[in-house]
């Protein structure tokens, strides 16, 4: 067994909910066992920099009543430094004397899938490290902390903006982060009950959309005894343009794992449908029917888009993130004590910890498609042509290993 008595903590990455619940896992943890944890400021440019730093954060008892698990974002800050591409031929030396210097022994450090590749090449330069998933976007093969509050925070204001949507007879579209797949966008808008949720994994026919739209966003106005109706999109800031293109703002160079910032997708769903519209003479009829016609002023429906950027991960953490944070923190130090390097917590379920190697549980997961179907029964767009759900029953045999 590995002898490690302080521990240093890294968040890195986008910051999101629950990750100050893993801080505080971890540091409880700790302290219940008797070792030390120290905050390792600013994720992996932090790590870099240790070696100059006069002093650490110590996550004594006091220190950590101070952090409040249930706010998003991260007491140990964050930055997107992917140490492999610093302009230093000693970097990892650099890291060692750091660490050396303050006496960590171990590392625990949360993140997505970048993070993550991080771990992989610091284990490899036999710096001892553990992995605790954490991004909003889900695109982990394990579930990771973040997730379940920026879907919660989608749902809320997805849901809400029907209000503004309602009054102006609005087609709302919601740009909402998720990088290059679409689980937060699926599921917020789900739970939002919007009616066509766009992700990066299905190429989207804007025809259907719009068609579906016509249908559903007429019909509800038309219905209407006050002749008011909204029709709410979410769409995936991942997507991509006729070209097979993803929308990305120009003036933003790539970061140092080569990702652009992702900006547009809104906008471009938004001329798609303003085309149509255009274009179409029942629109007219709609317009003069349901009281709504202004000539040269108001001759379609309007259609706008919004995007929460940042504030879906903001704010608060949800309380699953909490626990699942609380939990994979902890567990986290038990692998470290074990001395399972290199390792990704899964989850906590019953007294089973579960765990794989990092590079493994970073390999990208997309939404899986054959789920879509059944939402496209309950009458919700993807943009595609609805499909049948192939289902399959499975009998369940032994236990049901399910977290809640
Ligand atoms: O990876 C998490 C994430 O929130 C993505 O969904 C989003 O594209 C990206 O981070 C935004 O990153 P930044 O805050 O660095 O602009």
């Amino acid at each position: 067994m590995p002898d490690i008595k302080r521990i240093g903590v890294i968040t890195s990455g986008g910051d999101c909910g629950g990750l100050n619940a893993v801080i505080k896992g971890i540091a409880r943890e700790a302290y219940a066992l008797g070792i030390e944890s120290v905050v390792i400021p600013h994720g992996y440019a932090g790590l870099y920099n240790l070696v100059k730093l006069e002093s650490v954060v110590f996550l004594n008892a006091e220190r950590v009543s101070r952090i409040e698990a249930s706010l998003a974002g991260s007491e140990a800050g964050h930055s997107r430094v992917k140490i492999s591409k610093i302009d230093d031929p000693d970097k990892y030396d650099r890291i060692k004397d750091g660490l050396k210097k303050f006496k960590i022994d171990a590392l625990i450090i949360s993140g997505g899938d970048d993070t993550g590749s991080v771990v992989v090449d610091l284990s490899s330069k036999g710096i001892n490290c553990v992995h605790v998933p954490k991004t909003m976007d889900l695109d982990l093969q394990s579930y990771s902390v973040g997730g379940d509050s920026a879907i919660n925070r989608i749902a809320v204001f997805t849901r809400e903006l029907k209000t503004t949507g309602m009054s102006h007879n609005r087609i709302l579209v919601i740009e909402v982060f998720g990088r290059y797949v679409g689980h937060t966008a699926l599921r917020g808008g789900v739970g939002a009950e919007a009616d066509c949720i766009l992700i990066p994994e299905i190429p989207v026919d804007f025809n259907i959309v719009y068609e579906h739209m016509k249908t559903t966003f007429f019909a509800r106005i038309e219905r209407s005894d006050v002749k008011a109706g909204t029709y709410i999109i979410v769409v995936a800031e991942g997507i991509k343009n006729a070209n097979g293109e993803m929308l990305y703002d120009e003036s933003i160079p790539p970061d140092a794992f080569g990702h652009r910032k992702l900006a547009g997708a809104g906008r471009y769903v938004r001329q798609q449908l303003e085309k149509r519209l255009k274009s179409d003479s029942e629109v007219k009829d709609f317009m003069l029917r349901t009281g709504m016609f202004a000539p040269a002023v108001y001759e379609i429906p309007e259609v706008r888009e919004v995007t929460p950027g940042h504030l879906v991960r903001s704010g608060h953490s949800s309380a699953f993130d909490v626990n699942f944070g609380y939990e994979a923190g902890a567990a986290a130090v038990l692998l470290l004590l074990e001395g399972k390097f290199g390792n990704t917590v899964v989850e906590v379920n019953g007294n089973h910890i579960y765990y794989q190697p990092t590079e493994k549980v970073i390999k990208r997961r997309g939404v899986d498609l054959k789920e879509i179907a059944i939402f496209e029964t309950l009458g919700t767009c993807f943009g595609r042509k609805p499909q049948k759900f192939e289902y399959e029953l499975i009998k369940v045999k032994g236990k049901i290993e399910r977290h809640l």
